[in-house]
């Protein structure tokens, strides 16, 4: 992934009408890019329809937000990762903060999501954060390192090397709370210290993506934090200049 990574994670918002209209929109106002990597992900439903939309735009990829860990069977509701690999998907969220604070998503099932992704060659972009309340107990560093290392466990050296990662604090997620550049760099650089000390030089390679609250007016601050290598955006990610404004950064 050429960095930076500008990822936009559009949650339950777009459905296949609006998807479509949102990539003629953007793609009239945004031209391919060689230095940085643009990737959408639109709701599961929307996929195939951003996907086609897409066709001749090989400049941005696009994922899905979840995918179940099977990859197929009785799982009424889920989608697989066969399934998103068929739709055209290339990338997926794992372990975004809503997936684990509002459906009660585990450490152990993003590893089986990252798992998952690998065995159907997408490429996970796991996500990792604290509550405000750890980060008041000081625990930030803890719980942002055992959720990357638990959600890495199942993964090839060769996967790692070539995913991403989101550090996503929980209370920067659509409160108009960010972390500072400063705040969001000394997490970013125990990030890369633990990727390293899983698959060694590689990790210098690694994607570490910023979310929570990113904005037109605070994406450049972030992105020049060191160790801040790309931007996962949700509601700024919604309006197309917006969005155009700060894959341009
Ligand atoms: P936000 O969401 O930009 O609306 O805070 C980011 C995310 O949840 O990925």
């Amino acid at each position: 992934m050429q960095r930076p990574v500008f990822a936009a994670n559009w949650k339950m918002n777009h459905g296949p009408s609006a998807a479509r209209a949102f990539v003629a929109e953007f793609t009239a106002k945004w031209s391919p890019h060689a230095d940085r990597t643009v990737l959408l992900f639109p709701p599961a439903l929307s996929v195939s329809t951003v996907v086609e939309a897409l066709s001749s735009r090989s400049d941005i990829g696009v994922g899905v937000q979840n995918i179940w860990t099977e990859d197929r069977g009785a799982f009424t509701g889920e989608n697989s990762a066969p399934m998103a690999r068929d739709a055209g998907a290339r990338f997926v969220l794992v372990g975004h903060s809503e997936r684990r604070h509002v459906f009660g998503e585990t450490d152990e099932q993003a590893a089986l999501k990252c798992a998952a992704a690998e065995r159907s060659q997408l490429t996970p972009i796991l996500c990792v954060g604290e509550l405000l309340e750890q980060r008041q107990a000081g625990e930030t560093e803890s719980v942002v390192l055992r959720q990357l290392k638990a959600g890495l466990a199942k993964l090839s050296s060769a996967a790692i090397g070539s995913m991403a990662v989101a550090y996503e604090p929980v209370w920067a997620i659509g409160t108009g709370k960010t972390a500072t550049p400063g705040d969001a760099s000394v997490v970013h650089a125990e990030i890369r210290k633990a990727l390293e000390t899983r698959v060694g030089a590689a990790a210098g390679a690694i994607p570490i993506l910023y979310g929570g609250s990113v904005s037109t007016g605070n994406a450049a601050a972030l992105l020049a934090a060191k160790n801040v290598d790309g931007l996962l955006v949700g509601g700024a990610s919604l309006k197309v200049d917006d969005w155009a404004l700060i894959c341009g950064t």
